[in-house]
């Protein structure tokens, strides 16, 4: 705060007392370009359209809006300043006053992003939030294309990425939010997912005071080692251990005949897959016997294929210590980790280890030492990409409220990190404290950030802010979230529970979530 002419800031700490009895107004949209900004800020353009005028990501705007782009040029250290090195690209987007619904929330990103996350800025808008995103300050195009990350050689860059990106435009974004309509946001609310769930956490943990709410998804925030567990993947299923898409759909199959029936319906999904006790081994095949039949059909697992699933599910470890370097994929993940056995480490390790820590771009990753080039990548990766902080209290007792999804068939993340995290969280904090303001609901069957195109029964869009804004705005704590629009186009929906609860089906429609209700099986 700060950098705008002073007397905006009075004029909008005075409006911000006032928020709650004057009906809201807006200054001109375009007037917003003229607003006098600090070193480093800039502001490209600032226009009003009218509904349906504007598409971003196939999500047009259903009501008016004040577009504002910009830049921030920042420095070494992450601070915007003048003729900085590195440039931040940002969006805002408006609603119209009486759209409006006083509430102000930022968008995270995915993967190395350098994109701006229009789509879901655009449906944040549509319900009436003031919704700001950036492109966690680097532009992928600029690099040539989406998999060569060249910002990873700009320490600078790789710091804004995950750890300081979206609160360099939170800090502008929400200022025009105040200058446009003359008050101050009366919430303010941060949403991602993947890296946009690290992102989340970096909040928490280094600006705890920037937000009330903060959904995090898929939380990539052990960075460092996730992309470990990537690596790990990649080469326990190369060569004779590499399991096809059909291979692995054979296994889900399998599993899931196994322990669907724990939790009392057979509904194609395993509820709490820590329940599940499964051997892959029963799917070996018998001396001789072909793996997939005269149809090509898969009916057996090779013993090279045995042993790669079952490096997978047991995770990373350290070849010194013994320890977990990550953990392992869940039973009933197996039918998304085509992806682990393919591009994960390609895209992410590869380079990550090329540039950040053992800068050199002709690195094998096949000569990764499991012990000691592990501490390497804990004293030079971890402090730039990693947000693992157990101690979480200046965020608590500023009265922020935390939730973090979790799907149990992710294909990128092993689901049990979060619910690891969490029992850190409350070893550290206390499990009460912890309780009262951060909650974990895994998702049976569910992927990464939405969907596992294999489970197409399973609801993907997650309805966070249904329960995250009544408990920062009410606090009313939320003990259950609604999941709606499975890929296969019916319209079921489920109930998600807080962690460790899970749903038990009470009676009625197996497809709908209120025939359910969240209890600790
Ligand atoms: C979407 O974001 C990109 C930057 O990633 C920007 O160039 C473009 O103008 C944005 N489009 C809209 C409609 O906001
Ligand atoms: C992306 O760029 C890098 C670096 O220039 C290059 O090595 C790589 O082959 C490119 N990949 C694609 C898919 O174009
Ligand atoms: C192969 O497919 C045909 C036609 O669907 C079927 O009749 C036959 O039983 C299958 N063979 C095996 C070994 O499953
Ligand atoms: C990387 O190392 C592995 C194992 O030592 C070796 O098989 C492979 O050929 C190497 N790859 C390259 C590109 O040198
Ligand atoms: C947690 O962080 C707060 C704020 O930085 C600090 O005052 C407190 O001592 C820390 N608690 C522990 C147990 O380290
Ligand atoms: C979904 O619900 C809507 C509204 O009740 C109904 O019109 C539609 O037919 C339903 N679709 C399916 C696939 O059941």
């Amino acid at each position: 705060m700060g950098f705008l002419r002073s007397g905006i800031l009075v004029s909008a700490a005075l409006a911000a007392v006032h928020a709650r009895c004057v009906p809201r107004t807006s200054i001109d949209c375009s007037s917003l370009a003229g607003v006098s900004l600090g070193a480093g800020y800039s502001i490209t353009s600032a226009e009003e359209y009218a509904a349906g005028e504007v598409i971003a990501t196939d999500i047009i705007n259903e009501i008016s809006l004040c577009l504002v782009q910009g830049t921030i040029s920042y420095g070494s250290n992450d601070v915007p300043v003048k003729n900085g090195a590195n440039t931040l690209t940002w969006n805002l987007y408006l609603p119209l006053a009486s759209d409006y619904n006083g509430r102000f929330i930022v968008i995270g990103n995915g993967g190395y992003a350098g994109v701006i996350d229009n789509g879901t800025m655009m449906e944040q808008l549509n319900l009436g939030y003031s919704a700001a995103g950036c492109d966690s300050g680097h532009s992928l195009a600029a690099d040539g294309n989406g998999t060569y990350a060249s910002f990873l050689g700009n320490t600078a860059e790789v710091e804004a990425w995950i750890h300081n990106s979206i609160a360099m435009t939170t800090t502008l974004t929400r200022e025009l939010t105040t200058e446009y309509y003359a008050t101050a946001p009366e919430y303010s609310y941060y949403y991602g997912c993947s890296t946009g769930g690290a992102q989340g956490f970096a909040l928490a943990q280094f600006y705890p005071d920037l937000f009330d709410g903060i959904y995090a998804g898929s939380p990539g925030n052990w960075y460092s080692h996730l992309v470990l567990s990537f690596l790990w993947n990649g080469l326990h299923t190369a060569g004779t251990g590499y399991m096809s898409q059909d291979a692995l759909n054979f296994i889900t199959a399998s599993v899931i005949s196994a322990c669907d029936s724990i939790d009392g319906v057979v509904d194609g999904l395993i509820e709490n897959p820590l329940l599940c006790d499964y051997d892959i081994t029963q799917l070996e095949c018998t001396s001789g016997q072909s793996s997939t039949d005269t149809n090509g059909t898969v009916v057996c697992l090779t013993s090279a294929q045995i042993t790669a699933a079952e490096a997978v599910y047991a995770g990373p470890k350290n070849v010194l210590t013994g320890d977990a370097v990550y953990p392992g994929l869940s039973f009933g993940s197996e039918n998304g980790w085509i992806y682990q056995e393919t591009i994960l480490y390609e895209d992410f390790t590869t380079l990550i280890l090329e540039e950040i820590v053992f800068d050199d771009l002709a690195y094998n990753v096949s000569s990764f030492n499991w012990g000691s080039d592990v501490s390497k990548v804990d004293s030079i990766a971890s402090p730039l990409i990693d947000e693992i902080s157990t101690n979480l209290s200046s965020f608590q007792k500023q009265g922020g409220k935390m939730i973090v999804t979790q799907g149990w068939a992710d294909q990128f993340n092993a689901a049990t990190w979060p619910i690891q995290h969490l029992e850190q969280l409350q070893a550290a904090m206390g499990a009460d404290t912890v309780n009262s303001f951060f909650e974990l609901f895994m998702v049976p069957g569910g992927g990464h950030c939405g969907s596992n195109p294999e489970y197409t029964h399973v609801p993907g869009t997650y309805n966070v802010l249904d329960v995250l804004v009544p408990w920062v705005e009410q606090g009313i704590q939320p003990t259950q979230m609604e999941s709606i629009t499975p890929p296969d186009g019916t319209n079921t929906t489920r109930k998600l529970c807080p962690w460790p609860k899970t749903a038990h089906h009470v009676k009625g429609d197996v497809d709908d979530w209120t025939s359910y209700t969240c209890s600790e099986s």
